[in-house]
């Protein structure tokens, strides 16, 4: 893809990798950029940015799991500075912790973000660019989304949907001209990553990095780009060796979390005895009640 001359709309601009897609684009020479988050001041902040290349930047401090608030945002949007050409679909959560302790509400967070929010989104930018028979659409997944990471397993549940999810699209929106592609950053050093115990033997990258590796990929026209040697090597050693992945994937596991899931699972085992002690102590006297 040509991005000069373009308008592009980024997800999850207001930081990290959102972020340093958008001055990247700016610094290549796209025309318009439409930036997309919820924290208005930090918007602000990038657009001033870019706006000092010279790049005309919009903001838009929207929270992407509002469905209304989104559809109408997006018509205003299109009538102000339509057509869009490129759709980044970068706004995502991530949390971490051993199954047995996840909670709920953060995975509702993590499907309502990372799923819903990208399909509301891409659902009414692609109706647009299909009628304007144009358009590529970016839905950053992650090497979490080839690889299943312990710890992470409702995260990495998002990051593979978000893979089937750009391959249909991808097929089914050929026919109008709409090119459909993922993005698969490794580990980034971004606000996301901060809290999380990070994996044995990951080397980071800068989100700047994952930024120039989506350029090269639109400029290739790769249709999945997965970002840094560690990603090409896990990916490869999948698909050759799955069994040593396993293995090498169990011994990165960060060991707090693997210390947390064994003491749960000791847990887990108590619990289960003193059930068993007990319900058969508890037999004899339900036996009795009953005859
Ligand atoms: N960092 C990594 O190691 C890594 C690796 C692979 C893939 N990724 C993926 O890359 C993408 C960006 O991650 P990041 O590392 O840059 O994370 P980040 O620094 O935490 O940024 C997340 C972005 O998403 C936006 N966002 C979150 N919830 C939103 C909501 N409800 N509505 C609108 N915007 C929302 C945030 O903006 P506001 O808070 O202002 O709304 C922020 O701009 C994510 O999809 C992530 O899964 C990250």
């Amino acid at each position: 893809m040509n991005i000069q001359g373009k308008v592009a709309l980024v997800t999850g601009a207001s930081r990290g990798i959102g972020r340093a897609i958008a001055i990247e684009l700016a610094q290549q020479g796209i025309h318009r950029l439409i930036l997309v988050a919820r924290d208005r001041q930090k918007l602000t902040e990038v657009a001033q940015e870019i706006a000092a290349m010279g790049v005309q930047a919009t903001t838009l401090a929207i929270d992407l799991t509002q469905v209304r608030e989104v559809n109408i945002a997006i018509a205003q949007l299109w009538r102000s500075y339509g057509p869009i050409h490129l759709l980044v679909n970068c706004a995502g959560v991530a949390y971490q912790s051993s199954f047995l302790r996840s909670k709920l509400p953060q995975v509702q967070e993590e499907l309502s973000v990372n799923l819903l929010g990208m399909y509301t989104l891409t659902s009414l930018i692609a109706k647009r660019m299909a009628s304007q028979r144009q358009g590529t659409i970016v839905n950053v997944s992650s090497l979490m989304g080839k690889v299943a990471a312990p710890t992470m397993a409702t995260y990495s549940a998002t990051k593979f949907a978000i893979l089937g999810f750009t391959q249909a699209l991808r097929r089914e929106l050929a026919e109008y001209n709409i090119q459909v592609k993922a993005l698969l950053p490794s580990l980034t050093d971004t606000d996301m990553v901060r809290d999380l115990k990070l994996f044995r033997w990951v080397i980071p990258m800068t989100p700047q990095q994952v930024a120039k590796a989506l350029i090269a990929g639109l400029e290739k026209d790769s249709s999945e780009i997965l970002v840094g040697w560690q990603s090409h090597l896990a990916v490869w050693c999948q698909r050759l060796a799955p069994w040593l992945l396993e293995l090498v994937l169990q011994v990165a596991t960060p060991p707090v979390i693997r210390q947390q899931s064994d003491a749960t699972l000791m847990w887990t085992k108590t619990q289960r005895f003193a059930d068993s002690l007990f319900s058969r102590n508890k037999r004899p006297f339900a036996f009795a009640r009953k005859t």
